[in-house]
């Protein structure tokens, strides 16, 4: 395990959280559940039908799990009022009609979706995070979350990033962990979008990776060097965003637009951006959109041997993360962790 992710669990695992887990049909879930709440990584609430998710998982051992089953929770009928009273007005975009029609129709409705389920619990300040997406997808995973627990105060656009570990020392990143945002939500943001990934990713930087960020916003223009006018205008969005995220951070060390060398190598830093305070020292990474960041994680990742924790979700008002499907019960666990530390 990665130094980074030792201290990731270390710090977790002091300050208890209660963090909900919706899938309890998914064995990865479930073992994580349990070695969590063994290990004393978060108390762990998971959403089924404790007989069922027993008998499903013979071996594993649940005594110091919490399993509630919205079925016959005492507070199902509050979350579905909450729900009904949080979505009021709100169309549902297929069929044209309210969302919910009634109180029973929200009660319905979170009965057949248990992320929903966990969102109002989390809303209802029952549980401190919320962690799921082994078996459902990223949309119905975040959309929840986008709906009823909304954004965090300051910021419109929830988002994600990834702490990036380096494999060894490297002199671009003496830090040896970096932290790349958005490469898996905002799939073309605009400039405040961007201005909100930074600030976010920089929350990201100093509460998950524990380091002090120096945010660059890349471009493949460093300070007006390039423009691309006649095509996708992707400079100028990525020197208004650098603006907008100055004036909304004054205390944060920002600066852009960067190329990637001139943000990390301190001899290009100082060539194209004399005087700046991140050029060539950068350690938070801003891409002009969802193409740029998901590659350039990727190659970091295939041939600079960096270690991708995430995508990790920042933005929101109180902390909801999506697990690849792919995953497995020791990344769940690692996920459990780093939403404590979101919910600190
Ligand atoms: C994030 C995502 C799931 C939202 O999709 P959606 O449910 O169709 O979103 P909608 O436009 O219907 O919006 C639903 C609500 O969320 C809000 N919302 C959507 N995206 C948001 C964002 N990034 N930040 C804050 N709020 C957002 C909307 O304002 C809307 O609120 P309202 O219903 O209260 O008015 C969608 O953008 C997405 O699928 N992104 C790509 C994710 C992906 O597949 N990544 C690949 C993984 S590597």
């Amino acid at each position: 395990m990665s130094k980074v992710l030792e201290n990731i669990m270390n710090e977790a695992k002091a300050l208890n959280k209660n963090i909900v887990l919706p899938e309890g049909e998914d064995s990865r879930v479930v073992k994580a559940a349990s070695e969590s709440a063994k290990e004393k990584l978060a108390t762990v609430t998971l959403l089924g039908n404790p007989e069922e998710i027993k008998k499903n998982n013979p071996d594993i051992d649940l005594s110091e799990v919490i399993i509630i089953d919205p079925v016959t929770n005492a507070k199902t009928l509050e979350y579905a009022s909450m729900l009904f009273e949080l979505r009021k007005g709100k169309i549902n975009k297929k069929t044209g009609a309210p969302e919910y029609a009634d109180v029973e129709a929200a009660k319905a409705s979170i009965l057949k979706d248990y992320t929903m389920y966990a969102a109002l619990m989390l809303k209802a300040g029952d549980v401190d995070g919320l962690v799921s997406g082994a078996c459902h997808s990223t949309a119905n995973t975040l959309r929840p979350g986008l709906q009823v627990i909304k954004t965090a105060p300051g910021i419109n656009t929830v988002s994600s990033s990834f702490v990036m570990v380096a494999p060894g020392e490297n002199k671009y990143n003496p830090d040896g962990v970096a932290v790349f945002g958005d490469c898996a939500i905002n799939i073309e943001p605009d400039a405040q979008q961007i201005a909100d990934i930074a600030i976010s990713s920089a929350e990201t930087a100093k509460v998950i990776a524990g380091i002090e960020p120096r945010v660059a916003m890349l471009s493949f223009s460093t300070k007006g060097s390039g423009n691309d006018d006649k095509f996708f205008k992707s400079v100028p969005k990525m020197q208004e965003a650098t603006a907008l995220a100055k004036a909304q951070a004054p205390d944060l060390a920002i600066d852009g637009e960067f190329q990637f060398d001139a943000a990390v190598a301190p001899e290009v830093g100082q060539l194209k951006a004399p005087g700046s305070k991140v050029a060539g020292n950068a350690n938070v990474f801003i891409f002009p959109n969802i193409n740029a960041g998901n590659i350039g994680y990727k190659i970091a990742q295939r041939f600079g041997g960096y270690m991708a924790l995430g995508p990790i979700c920042q933005g929101f008002a109180k902390p909801i993360n999506d697990l690849s499907r792919g995953c497995s019960a020791d990344d769940v666990k690692a996920v459990i962790a780093i939403t404590a530390l979101q919910a600190k």
